[in-house]
């Protein structure tokens, strides 16, 4: 159980590194929503949904921490939404909602990472 535990583990890391990166790339470039970002929201968001229930671990999960990530992943998603859809409109996203997106991510890692 422990071993399938860290393989989720790793395929939510995998979500995350897959939406951060692509909106990296995009902040140093066109400033653009991707379909990459939106595939590694889902991704990090499926794994994350699977380890916050407990299973294969020892000791209490932190259920505050874990409500805060899932309201900003939420958010995130909103925002991947919206502004995929403005972009198909216009054919550009308002700067605010793109830099949004990449750090309200790297929140959310930082949540991971520091509060324990
Ligand atoms: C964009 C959104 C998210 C990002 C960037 C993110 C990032 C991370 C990172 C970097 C870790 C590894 C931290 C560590 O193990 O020390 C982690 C672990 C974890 N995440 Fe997320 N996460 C996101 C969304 C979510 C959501 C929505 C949930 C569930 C509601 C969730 C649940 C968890 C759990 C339970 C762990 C600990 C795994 C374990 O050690 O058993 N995450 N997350």
């Amino acid at each position: 159980m422990e071993i399938l535990r860290h393989a989720v583990v790793l395929v939510h890391l995998t979500g995350f590194a897959i939406l951060f990166g692509a909106w990296v790339v995009e902040a140093v470039g066109q400033r653009r929503i991707t379909r990459l970002m939106t595939w590694g929201m889902v991704i990090a968001a499926v794994a994350g949904l699977a380890l916050a229930a407990p299973w294969g671990i020892e000791y209490p999960l932190n259920y505050v921490k874990l409500g805060v990530k899932l309201v900003v992943l939420l958010i995130i998603g909103a925002l991947l939404g919206i502004g995929t859809a403005r972009q198909r409109r216009t054919g550009a996203v308002a700067p605010a909602l793109f830099w949004l997106i990449g750090i309200l991510t790297f929140l959310n890692a930082g949540i991971a990472v520091l509060w324990r």
